[in-house]
């Protein structure tokens, strides 16, 4: 069989997904008008022509436009279980999905409002296919520590539903040390730590993510690969990398897909996994990642196995999941 069928039918599983990042034009527009709310583009196809960015930044602002049409229950359920059905169709067996909890409370939905709807496809999802799952909230990393401590707060409720926590948004400016009293209090609560750093931050963010917010895995990474002694300690610890190599392409984190640094990542002995960020905004989903690499790097048929093991190894879902998946 060719590569790309070979990585089509992979069990896979997805530990870097925005939901937030999900949002289709088609489905943005329906959820606007259902909801009585203007869009800034008047077409499907004005909206697509913004997706053009030169970092993550022209990204951001785009992104947080677009979540805003969500106010209810059902349309943070329609968002979650949309994607779902389409990473089922991919073979996707496993997601650890973020939300953005700030993104909805700064804007007066409240946190019940989004995590009853994501959860309720998530289960549903469970229910319907086996699919496992664990939820992720991110701080906005913009914002102050007290916004992350005041979310945490309104997630006490919902703890039970709730197994990591997250760091995202804009890196440069907003290393991970703003964040250390808030992500020790996330410790002492038994959650699951990690951070998106390297995207577009220097090594020293990806140190302080580990040595300060003491991450169990590290979302992108890319930057770490310019400080030798960090490659080793990432190695030693054996942390997962979350990789998004569409997501690089667009945010211009590489110049080009030929470049991407996943394969140079594994020979290092790094435990690098594909995954997807933001895909309706990024040009594709688990398997157009997958496709990509193939197409555009000399990856092999035991790279692209090492990379969906490494998923499943560096995924949080439990003993008994991680069996039943294997
Ligand atoms: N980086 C930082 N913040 C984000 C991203 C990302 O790739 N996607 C959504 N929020
Ligand atoms: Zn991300």
């Amino acid at each position: 069989a060719s590569l790309v069928a070979l990585s089509q039918a992979m069990p896979k599983t997805e530990l870097h997904l925005h939901i937030e990042g999900t949002f289709e034009p088609e489905q943005m527009f329906a959820i606007a008008q259902r909801n009585q709310v203007a869009l800034k583009y008047d077409t499907v196809d004005a909206l697509k022509e913004a997706y053009q960015f030169t970092n993550l930044q022209d990204f951001l602002d785009l992104y947080y436009q677009g979540m805003s049409v969500l106010l209810h229950e059902a349309d943070f359920y329609d968002l979650t279980m949309a994607y779902l059905e389409k990473v089922h169709s991919e073979n996707v067996v496993h997601v650890e999905i973020f939300f953005d909890p700030q993104g909805h409370t700064e804007r007066g939905i409240p946190f019940e409002v989004q995590i009853t709807g994501i959860r309720r496809a998530l289960e549903d999802a469970k229910q319907r296919w086996g699919m496992t799952y664990q939820l992720i909230m991110s701080f906005l990393r913009h914002l102050s520590e007290d916004s992350a401590f005041q979310t945490l707060e309104e997630a006490k409720p919902f703890l039970n539903w709730i197994d990591g926590v997250g760091l995202d948004s804009s890196e440069v400016g907003h290393p991970p040390e703003k964040f250390a009293n808030v992500f020790a209090a996330c410790r002492d609560l038994g959650l699951k730590i990690t951070a998106h750093a390297g995207e577009e931050g220097p090594p020293e963010y990806v140190w302080q993510a580990l040595d300060l917010i003491k991450v169990q895995r590290i979302d992108h990474g890319n930057r770490a690969l310019e400080d030798d002694d960090l490659v080793a300690e990432i190695a030693k610890q054996q942390l997962t990398l979350t990789v998004c190599p569409l997501s690089n392409l667009k945010l211009c984190v590489v110049n080009d897909m030929t470049e991407h640094p996943i394969r140079t990542m594994l020979k290092l002995g790094l435990k690098a996994t594909v995954n997807s960020d933001d895909p309706a905004y990024f040009g594709g989903y688990m398997n157009d990642n997958y496709q990509a690499l193939i197409e555009r790097t000399q990856i092999s048929k035991q790279e692209l196995y090492q990379l969906a093991c490494n998923g499943i190894e560096g995924s949080w879902m439990s003993p008994t999941d991680k069996q039943k998946h294997l």
